[in-house]
């Protein structure tokens, strides 16, 4: 669509105090690509694209040249069209501070409390913080922690990144180290464990060392954007594109000619609905009106019938008009707004609060919305304006529903919303139940209402809504118009939910699943609210109703998870140690500032090359079918795209043995890429990706390990071990118990997706593959078979990954290949870093698990004798399922000696995307598995869970089942020491007098023993390899095999090599894992990545060390810095040159 009749306008917005103009601003574009690609700002992370996970997170500032107000709060970048940023100031993590000019407090403390592991997140982290310190300079530990609500973070775990803005907070917390009597801020030394007398430690950092809080340091809101919003207070703003106009109109009756005029164009506010369906092709709007600037919708008014709302107003701001008017009004009439309040605190993360508006949330009526049953059920009021007039509707069960008659016309805008007072006779409830109580859509939700005659409980009107369950929030209206007229007790509570379940119907088949679930939910929801009135009646009329039974009263109140308190122990060095010497010491990560700064470069961050390619990828739709064509004519048409890819493209080759990089003949599972497209921007691959024509000839696919084990389809032969004499000791066994345990995969969700730049070198077919790996040797192999060529032609290179958790072992290594088929083929540098669909797509995970058991045991809880049986679902190709299956096999006896044991494995081969390496390795699956068995045992002797685990622990020296020799002392001191450091039986004991006392509500705690072992069952993964450089300035320069996914491995080869050498640590450095410096490295993984490089570091440098012997001889009292001239010392001479004296290459198997 063309510019309408009027000229783009310059969209203008400051970026860091820096003023941006763009005069052919995209309606399309979001802020997160034109910060990382335009602006190349690249801390701001992409993790997901549709505001799920806080790692693009931005503060905005904005003026109200109405009320003359600054605004500061967080938003996704990645949601926001930058054409809404016409007059905002946007922040990002480059602006709150830099190693090159001043790191802000928020910064340096995250990553000195260790904060940050891969550091993916930690950009998101920090803003967010930012923004809610620019608001409140001393917040409470409530206000911090939820403005971390819509941040996630996959390796750290929230405790250290907690504890690391604790100390922003006005009231000081303390981990309240049991039976110290002391606090982890005090840093005190927590005296010696009895046994070893080692000293034990807590505390990591020291905060008398932070950074003091300068709020004077922060960039102030421009004034130029103050004068601009003043001025163009009544100025039509056109931003438009080939594809798009935006038009942001400055008065209402502007926006109700443009709606009359373009009834279907949408009005977007948040982005927050309509920006998730963006890789929609029938979400394509030609003209887009954005409404924000219209006083009217942005109203706040109390009126004599409640409280007026503009339609335009954020969600936390709806959530702080509540916070401040509840109180001032009389706790009768604020029943709707205290339900919304309680689902306000859950609804999203901070971000999304911040940028949602109230009309969005209500015309988009999506099925899990938390805000719609209560709107609908507290009897709200939608104020619309058209060209044609105003008019009022009600926000009810016909209008969610779409009914025409119901709704708003095409042409119609919601100005405002009225949420009406409650009444002293009335009672309104809100609930919801979520995968986890923030930042998660709702399983189930709903609104509930009763209005009863004056003084009695006899229900005169009521209201049930349920969301999660249909298409959108849905009504039990019938089930309601047949309960008016009754009394609100036990027997109408049983026809409610008997009526309920019948209305509101939730077949087997339903889409989103967990049928059982949901339906337990309605009418749990039913019965919270009728106890909930209950209770509410006797306060009102105590004489009448009789109060709860404290049964009953337990089923009440809402779960409040309060403030996490933790601490982590460790062991101190030996107080002989010296000073300088790092190891053991608790080093903040080496890239901890850079991660805090966004200054740490993952490969998308990697600045773009000259002639840079995009790639995107078609994948299979289908389970398992025969590829009959590919039809590519249309793709190639799309403007931009340069060419596309297919197998036939693979001058060698097309993956490995067992899995092909691009599908020739043949597609096994969903997601499998079939080809891929390269153009000059990611959108035109994407839109060439969508015009790629496959037609598929379906197979029959197996897709569960049911199916699998009906069809015998396996990846592997069966793996088998045998303890004893299974027959005798089921024959010896007081009682047997057999069962089942199915468990579900997992995904990686490692935060930074699948990425890798390939870039080709002018001479002798060289490539340059930056790629997000655990495994390099692969990438290079793989591609190097691909492309026909020596290994010794690729060069691969990870400096670091942002998370991976066994997902980027395989995997990477066919995304190199793709992107260097096409780089190939154009003989341009190609980019290919997935989406996070994409990624979810096309990648397997952890393998769901299926076990059957047989356990026999004595009365005293001993068990004898196990069968067991184990499967998992491998998906279309072997990957890591063999060795995964194996694991289970061996170490599904955990910590317990089992002397009769039969366990029996199988990896079951089904069309699911191949499940591979993952965070355990199979031993969540194992070990869940022979809990199960535990408890199982537990429940029938009546024995405490603790009690059966102790008493089928290892003890003494043993033999495992696979032989191996086994000494439990550590076991039962570890056991031993975590009863005590966790007052296990003290809070058990607590549990149980809660569990007493609570019928509905329960508490849990367990203590479960692990036997872990790390590294790999073939030794000859645990090679490593190591290349240290020492300049003639003294300063080094290590390399080794390991790859950095957050754990810290280059810091620990740093505090190594330091130790080694007896330098600072800030005489060494780190560059990258690669294959041309250390070659044939093995895949960091196996929880001893760590240990096998830092021998490799530790001989290297004990080597380097030695070989300057002579030069230290001829100085003893000299230091590092005497003797690092070899000239100096003479040994740089024709005989003997210096450098190779200084540089070692080390590999230890
Ligand atoms: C990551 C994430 C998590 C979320 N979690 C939750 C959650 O836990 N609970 C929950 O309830 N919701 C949740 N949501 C949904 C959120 O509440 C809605 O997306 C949001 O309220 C929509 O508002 P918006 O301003 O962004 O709408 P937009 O996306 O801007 O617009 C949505 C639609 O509303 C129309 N529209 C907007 N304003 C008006 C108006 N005044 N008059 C007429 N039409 C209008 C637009 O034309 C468009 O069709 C989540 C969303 C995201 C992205
Ligand atoms: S929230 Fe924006 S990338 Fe995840
Ligand atoms: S450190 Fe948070 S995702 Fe890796």
């Amino acid at each position: 669509m063309a510019c309408l009749d009027k000229q783009s306008d310059d969209l203008v917005f400051f970026v860091n105090g820096k003023k941006v103009i763009e005069r052919k601003a995209d309606p399309e574009e979001l802020l997160l690509y034109y910060l990382r690609k335009e602006l190349r700002l690249s801390g701001t992370k992409y993790g997901c694209g549709v505001g799920g996970c806080g790692a693009c997170t931005v503060m905005l500032s904005t003026y109200d040249p109405v009320v003359k107000k600054i605004r500061h709060h967080p938003a996704n970048s990645c949601l926001l069209p930058i054409c809404s940023l016409h007059g905002a100031a946007v922040t990002t993590v480059e602006g709150v501070g830099s190693i090159k000019n001043r790191i802000n407090p928020i910064q340096e403390r995250l990553a000195k409390c260790h904060g940050s592991q891969c550091g993916f997140c930690t950009p998101g982290m920090v803003m967010s913080i930012y923004a809610l310190l620019r608001n409140h300079v001393k917040p409470s530990m409530e206000q911090i922690i939820s403005a971390l609500d819509g941040n996630l973070c996959r390796c750290t775990g929230y405790r250290p990144i907690i504890d690391s803005y604790a100390s922003f907070a006005k009231e000081q917390t303390c981990c309240q180290l049991r039976g110290t009597g002391q606090c982890c801020l005090e840093q005190e030394e927590l005296g010696c464990s009895s046994s070893a007398g080692v000293r034990i430690r807590s505390g990591l950092c020291n905060p008398a060392e932070f950074l003091p809080v300068d709020p004077t340091q922060e960039f102030i809101f421009p004034p130029e954007l103050m004068r601009m919003a003043q001025e163009q207070q009544g100025k039509t703003l056109i931003f438009c594109s080939k594809r798009t106009t935006w038009i942001s109109p400055s008065s209402l009756k502007e926006l109700l000619e443009l709606k009359a005029k373009y009834p279907k164009a949408p009005l977007v506010v948040g982005n927050t609905s309509l920006g998730l369906n963006k890789n929609d092709c029938d979400a394509y709007h030609p003209i887009v009106l954005h409404p924000l600037r219209i006083p009217e919708m942005q109203v706040v008014s109390i009126t004599d019938d409640g409280i007026v709302i503009g339609a335009t107003c954020c969600l936390a701001q709806l959530r702080d008009i509540l916070i401040e008017t509840i109180p001032k009004l009389p706790e009768e009439k604020t029943k709707i707004y205290q339900a919304l309040l309680q689902q306000l605190r859950t609804l999203a993360g901070e971000q999304i609060r911040s940028m949602a508006s109230l009309g969005g949330h209500v015309v988009s009526r999506g099925s899990a919305w938390d805000l719609n049953p209560i709107l609908c059920a507290g009897k709200s009021v939608l104020n619309l304006a058209s060209d044609g007039g105003k008019r009022q509707i009600f926000l009810d069960d016909q209008f969610l529903a779409g009914h025409k008659h119901a709704d708003i016309e095409p042409k119609e805008v919601i100005v405002s919303v009225l949420i009406p007072y409650s009444t002293k006779d009335e009672f309104i409830s809100a609930f919801r139940q979520a995968e986890r109580q923030k930042n998660a859509f709702s399983i189930v939700n709903s609104g509930l209402r009763v209005l009863f005659s004056p003084g009695t409980d006899t229900i005169v009107d009521l209201s049930i809504l349920y969301g999660g369950i249909g298409s959108t929030t849905l009504s039990a209206r019938k089930s309601c118009e047949k309960l008016i007229g009754r009394q609100w007790n036990d027997q109408m509570l049983s026809e409610a939910c008997k009526l309920v379940l019948e209305e509101i119907s939730l077949p087997p088949s339903a889409s989103g699943g967990k049928v059982e679930y949901r339906r337990t939910l309605l009418v749990s929801f039913l019965f919270r609210f009728y106890l909930e009135v209950l209770h509410g009646l006797h306060q009102m009329y105590p004489f009448r109703y009789s109060e709860l039974s404290q049964d009953k009263m337990s089923a009440l109140g809402v779960l409040q998870s309060g403030v996490p308190q933790g601490v982590q122990l460790y062991q101190d060095v030996d107080p002989g140690q010296s000073p300088q010497d790092p190891v053991g010491r608790p080093i903040m990560h080496q890239s901890g500032i850079k991660h805090a700064t966004g200054e740490a470069v993952f490969i998308d961050d990697i600045r773009p090359v000259d002639g840079e390619l995009s790639l995107a990828v078609v994948t299979s739709i289908k389970a398992h079918a025969k590829i009959k064509s590919i039809d590519i004519s249309e793709a190639l048409q799309v403007p931009g795209v340069i060419n596309v890819v297919t197998a036939k493209d693979v001058p060698g080759k097309n993956g490995n043995d067992e899995e092909e990089a691009f599908a020739k003949d043949k597609v096994i599972c969903v997601g499998q890429i079939i080809c891929a497209v390269v153009a000059e921007t990611l959108t035109q691959a994407q839109r060439g990706a969508k015009k790629v024509k496959i037609v598929y000839e379906d197979l029959q696919p197996v897709l569960t390990i049911k199916d699998a084990i009906e069809h015998n389809s396996y990846i592997t032969e069966e793996r088998k071990l045998e303890k004893g004499d299974i027959e005798k000791g089921f024959k010896s066994a007081d009682k047997i118990i057999e069962g089942e345990l199915h468990m579900g995969g997992q995904e990686h969700f490692y935060l930074e997706t699948n990425s890798v730049l390939v870039i080709p070198r002018m001479e002798d077919k060289e490539m340059d593959v930056y790629v997000s790996t655990q495994h390099a040797t692969d990438v290079q192999k793989l591609v190097a078979s691909a492309l026909n060529l020596q290994s010794n032609k690729i060069m691969c290179h990870t400096k670091r990954v942002g998370g991976a958790f066994g997902g980027k072992i395989t995997k990477p290594s066919f995304f190199a290949v793709i992107a260097a088929v096409a780089a190939n083929k154009t003989g341009r540098p190609v980019r290919f870093a997935l989406e996070r669909n994409m990624d979810m797509l096309i990648t397997g995970g952890r393998h769901p698990f299926f076990g059957k058991y047989k356990v026999g045991f004595m009365k005293d809880g001993r068990i004898i004798a196990a069968d067991f049986q184990c499967y998992i679902n491998g998906g279309c190709t072997k990957d890591e399922s063999e060795l995964v299956i194996e694991y289970i096999v061996l170490k599904v006896d955990n910590a317990y000696n089992i002397p009769n044991l039969r366990v029996r494995g199988h990896a079951c081969k089904t069309n699911l995307p191949s499940n591979t390496a993952f965070r355990g390795f199979g031993f969540p699956q194992a070990g869940l598995f022979v809990e199960t068995c535990i408890v199982a045992v537990a429940t029938k002797t009546g024995l405490p869970h603790e009690k059966v685990r102790e008493i089928n622990m290892y003890r003494g020296v043993n033999r495992t089942a696979f032989k191996e020799e086994f000494d439990a002392e550590n076991l039962w001191k570890c056991w031993k020491e975590c009863l005590d450091k966790s007052d296990y039986h003290s809070r058990n004991a607590k549990v149980e007098e809660f569990n007493r006392k609570n019928y509905w509500k329960k508490k849990g705690i367990a203590i479960i023993p692990m036997k872990f072992s790390v590294g790999f069952n073939a030794t000859y993964f645990h090679q490593a390899g190591a290349l240290v450089h020492i300049y003639l300035d003294g300063s080094v320069l290590v390399t080794h095999g390991g790859i950095e996914l957050g754990q810290g491995i280059h810091t620990k080869m740093l505090q190594i090599a330091s130790r080694e050498l007896k330098i600072p640590l800030s005489y060494i450095h780190f560059c990258e894992t690669s294959s041309t410096t250390v070659p044939n490295g093995k895949y960091t993984a196996g929880s001893v990545g760590t240990e096998i490089n830092a021998r490799a570091v530790q001989d290297a440098c004990q080597i380097l060390w030695k070989r300057l012997d002579p030069i230290r001889r001829k100085n003893p009292k000299g230091k590092w810095e005497d003797w690092r001239l070899c000239d100096k010392h003479g040994l740089g001479n024709k005989e003997r040159p210096c450098i190779p004296i200084f540089s070692l290459w080390s590999c230890l198997f």
